[in-house]
């Protein structure tokens, strides 16, 4: 397994590009399961994740095609879905194969999805996912380790949903299944993650017709067909953040191309209030430590618009070396404090209290080998890494392949001291 090697240190100036979104092409794929045409995905980035979502849309029957034009381009064609079964071992390696879910339902009236099971952040249940396509008709069975569902009649039928608890995928599998439903559905508490626009957008584009984008209310009037379109992946928010921490934590001055301070507003907000400078520019985002080390602010997660889950665990390595204490507290899942024991054994003074953690700042991490369980929690040893003295060893890199692209180039570009060694 590769390894990235840093000697943290160093300062970091210049520019970074910032990719297209995860978590927003994740679901923009599972989309041209609704239709035969083709959809065309622009500014996808070049990632574990999104192979793994290519290989399971293959395995049912969708063509897929890369070109690289000026940006990176993906055409999707399920003329003819042949399989409706999305398998333990790809669902297990990616929990977002679920969204193929809804879209499946829509389109042939029966899925057959492995349950996910547990994850290194959480229990991470589908509940509402099934709830809510039991409300649109569906049956739903577990048997053997899958859902096994279907649409009795073939198509399924509008309904006001209410989620108990505000979910991005649930919110995704049925916006994607709803926009072929026939009659109207109202999704009540639905996410508002930039993720789920960009979703609507693009479904809007192949002829959905979905009302109070943006809003927690989502009112999807069902169509018969959709067509294929053209659809551009709005830049990842959270690869966005992580830079910005990237310049808090090394004495940083980095423009973030791409990067838009409507999606990271909460972000920002902290950030600014830590002592970083952030301003808009024509092309993205300028963010710039000024005045010597951050001081400690207090942070909670809370789903859009409030500060992510997904930046936790990097604001915590940024906090590990601000004047003062912070309070970082995780709503979202139970188990997203894996990163605390190995900051500790790079000189963090962290203490977690059940879902808060309180970080009281040192004045220098030692570098150090470490290892984490997850992706967001790898990078955040990545951050800590850059602002440590000596070397430090980040393992099991494949974490970081599954949503950052080329992130050792990205650094390495602007001054860092980091390298990938290849495994074997
Ligand atoms: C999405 O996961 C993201 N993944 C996650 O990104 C992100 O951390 C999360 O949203 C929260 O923002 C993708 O978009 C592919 P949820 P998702 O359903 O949809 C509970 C990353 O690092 N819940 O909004 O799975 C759940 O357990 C990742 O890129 C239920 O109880 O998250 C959690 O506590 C990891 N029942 C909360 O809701 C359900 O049926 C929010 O989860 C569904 C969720």
């Amino acid at each position: 397994m590769d390894k990235i090697r840093i000697r943290g240190g160093k300062p970091l100036n210049g520019q970074i590009t910032i990719s297209g979104a995860k978590n927003a092409a994740l679901p923009l794929m599972a989309t041209a399961l609704l239709t035969d045409d083709t959809v065309t995905l622009v500014n996808v980035p070049r990632l574990a994740d999104i192979d793994s979502m290519a290989h399971l849309l293959v395995q049912l029957g969708v063509e897929v095609a890369m070109s690289q034009r000026a940006e990176r381009e993906m055409r999707l064609t399920a003329a003819d879905i042949r399989d409706t079964t999305a398998p333990y071992d790809l669902v297990r390696k990616m929990r977002a194969s679920v969204l193929v879910l809804g879209p499946l339902l829509a389109r042939t009236g029966q899925a057959q999805v492995s349950l996910p099971g547990g994850c290194a952040i959480g229990t991470r249940p589908i509940d509402l996912h099934l709830k809510g396509l039991s409300e649109l008709g569906a049956e739903i069975e577990l048997r053997e380790g899958y859902v096994q569902a279907k649409v009795p009649g073939g198509r399924l039928k509008g309904a006001k949903i209410v989620f108990p608890k505000v979910s991005v995928g649930a919110t995704e599998n049925l916006l994607m299944a709803a926009a072929l439903a026939e009659g109207e559905t109202v999704l009540v508490n639905a996410a508002r993650e930039p993720e789920i626009s960009d979703l609507a957008r693009c479904l809007n584009a192949m002829g959905a017709r979905i009302e109070g984008i943006d809003t927690e209310t989502l009112r999807i009037h069902g169509v018969e067909r959709l067509r294929g379109c053209r659809h551009r992946i709005i830049s990842d928010r959270v690869e966005t953040g992580t830079y910005m921490m990237a310049a808090a934590i090394c004495d940083g001055d980095l423009e973030l191309v791409g990067g838009s301070l409507d999606h990271i507003g909460a972000v920002a907000k902290s950030l600014e209030e830590a002592g970083l400078s952030i301003a808009e520019t024509n092309r993205g985002l300028r963010v710039r430590r000024v005045n010597g080390p951050l001081t400690g602010v207090d942070v909670m997660t809370e789903p859009f618009p409030g500060f992510p889950t997904d930046l936790q665990a990097q604001m915590m390595s940024v906090m590990a070396t601000a004047t003062g204490a912070s309070m970082i507290t995780e709503t979202i899942f139970e188990n997203r404090f894996m990163h605390v024991p190995e900051l500790c054994r790079m000189g963090a003074n962290i203490n977690v209290h059940g879902a808060s953690a309180m970080v009281r700042g040192v004045k220098r991490l030692t570098g150090a080998p470490v290892m984490a369980t997850d992706l967001r929690a790898s990078v955040s040893l990545v951050l800590a890494g850059l602002a440590a003295e000596g070397e430090t060893v980040v393992n099991r890199v494949y974490h970081l392949d599954r949503g950052y692209e080329r992130l050792e180039e990205k650094l390495a570009a602007c001054g860092a001291e980091i390298e990938r060694i290849a495994a074997g």
